[in-house]
């Protein structure tokens, strides 16, 4: 579809969110395993929080989210909760991706493109400017300007009004099969960027299209 605009999800997608394990390493003074374990705990709490929150109607922004479930996994942990600001510092600083950057140059040359993500819009900012992902994309689109988050309808509803275009000519571009569950529910077009081989999501919603990465993406659109 030669008007499609594509919407990137960001964490995860195009940013690992795993790169900030060496600041928890180094912040916390704690071995690299443990690191990771907080790390993996640090996301899974921030998605599953997101998703309470929706749920119970009870919204706040993702910068909130984030610093509540990474205090989670601090007090999991037993770790010092002193260094939350220094690690939320670092959550700006994610490595993308090493496919990203120049598939983002292929996929972006001849159409309309953004970054979409529950990231509120000074988190999308920060992490855009300092992954060199701005200059790739035509603008960041933040779920927080629809006051909900991801998977909630009203966010993919968002992204098409501020791309005003049908929900059916945006494809959202996500890691996250959850994502892309949410997107297709709400009407978006799909592509699941399956980087880990992880088996299908069970909860509706198959993407139209399923690559490894953003380099085999720009090969098949
Ligand atoms: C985002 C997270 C949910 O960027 O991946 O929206």
């Amino acid at each position: 579809m030669a008007d499609e605009a594509l919407c990137f999800d960001m964490y995860g997608t195009l940013c690992d969110v795993s790169s900030v394990a060496d600041a928890i390493e180094r912040e916390l003074d704690i071995p690299g395993g443990l690191a990771a374990d907080v790390d993996a705990l640090w996301r899974s709490k921030q998605i599953e929080y997101a998703y309470h929150r929706g749920a119970m109607d009870r919204y706040e922004p993702f910068d909130v989210v984030t610093r509540d479930a990474l205090g989670y996994a601090l007090d999991y942990y037993g770790l010092d909760v002193a260094a939350t600001d220094a690690l939320l510092s670092a959550y700006d600083d994610l490595d993308p991706y090493p496919d990203v950057l120049d598939a983002l140059d292929r996929l972006t040359d001849e159409r309309d493109a953004v970054v979409f993500s529950n990231g509120t819009p000074a988190m999308l900012d920060r992490l855009a400017a300092n992954a060199g992902i701005d200059a790739r994309v035509d603008g960041l689109v933040s779920a927080d300007d629809a006051g909900a988050l991801k998977p909630d309808p009203a966010v993919y509803e968002h992204v098409a009004s501020e791309l005003d275009r049908p929900l059916p000519a945006c494809r959202l571009v996500s890691s996250n099969g959850w994502d892309v569950a949410g997107a297709s529910a709400a009407g978006m077009a799909t592509a699941w960027v399956n980087r880990d081989n992880d088996p299908a999501e069970r909860v509706g919603g198959d993407a139209d299209v399923v690559v490894e990465d953003l380099v085999a993406l720009a090969d098949v659109l």
